[in-house]
């Protein structure tokens, strides 16, 4: 396939995503480590895989504690980035459609969701979760909130990443999509990407979990735990696999 006809979200995830969400680091990450120990209280023994790891900054965190984590992601450039940060880590270069191995704890942070064109290939990403987990397993999966999104949107901003190097954001909702223009202005160059991120309302993501067989104990607002409201920052689902369902 030539990079021009690549999906957004095979060209992106690289080191400008990385200098773009600076914010997105070690400090965040143990804030939404904190509150997965909390709620879910994993043992050492349990088999964690964080989907859509990136760099794993959650997943070296996760190890650092003595526990068993791996992470699975598409973008070799994180990968590596992440090999170089945090040492050799147990990460799986692959999709989230067609997931390896068997866990009892799959983490899904900062919305790595949402990502392909069609509903029914988004919500197909439950279902490879839901046989990847083992018996009374356990889904986290921390997504947007389109109506805080769609409150809070800035339509343009831009930031100074180095003496050289700006960087112009534009967003706009189109299509039940937020749809990310980012360009990255330097000297002799400017380089653009896009972000595009299907808005999916908590009331579906409900139903395409209980129909992919899992069960919802809570949904958050935010990294401290608050309950979820309409204009919650966050959609923060922690599931687990049905009583119902048979062991796949
Ligand atoms: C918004 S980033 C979040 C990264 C990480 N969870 C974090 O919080 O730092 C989304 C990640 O999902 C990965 N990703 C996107 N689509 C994917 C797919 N189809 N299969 C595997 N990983 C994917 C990207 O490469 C990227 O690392």
């Amino acid at each position: 396939m030539t990079d021009v006809n690549k999906p957004w979200y095979k060209k992106w995830f690289n080191d400008d995503y990385l200098k773009l969400y600076q914010q997105r680091d070690n400090k965040d990450a143990k804030k939404q480590i904190e509150l997965v120990l909390k709620t879910l209280k994993p043992d050492k023994n349990n088999k964690i895989l964080d989907l859509g790891c990136g760099e794993g900054r959650h997943l070296s965190y996760f190890n650092k504690l003595g526990f068993k984590t791996f992470g699975l992601d598409l973008s070799k450039e994180l990968i590596y980035s992440g090999m170089k940060k945090y040492g050799r880590q147990n990460f799986i270069l692959g999709d989230i459609r067609n997931i390896p191995g068997k866990y009892d704890i799959i983490l899904s942070f900062f919305s790595s969701f949402g990502y392909f064109e069609s509903d029914k290939e988004n919500f197909s990403v439950f279902d490879s979760i839901f046989k990847s987990l083992t018996y009374k397993g356990k889904f986290w999966f921390d997504f947007l909130n389109p109506e805080y999104v769609k409150n809070n949107l800035i339509a343009k901003n831009q930031k100074e990443l180095s003496p050289d190097k700006t960087a112009i954001e534009e967003r706009k909702i189109e299509n039940k999509r937020v749809i990310k223009k980012i360009s990255f202005i330097s000297k002799d160059k400017t380089e653009t990407y896009y972000e595009s991120v299907r808005l999916f309302k908590k009331e579906e993501l409900e139903a395409a979990l209980n129909q992919s067989g899992f069960a919802i104990n809570n949904i958050f607002a935010n990294y401290s735990g608050d309950q979820w409201t309409n204009n919650s920052e966050r959609t923060i689902f922690n599931c687990q696999k049905s009583r119902l369902c048979r062991e796949t």
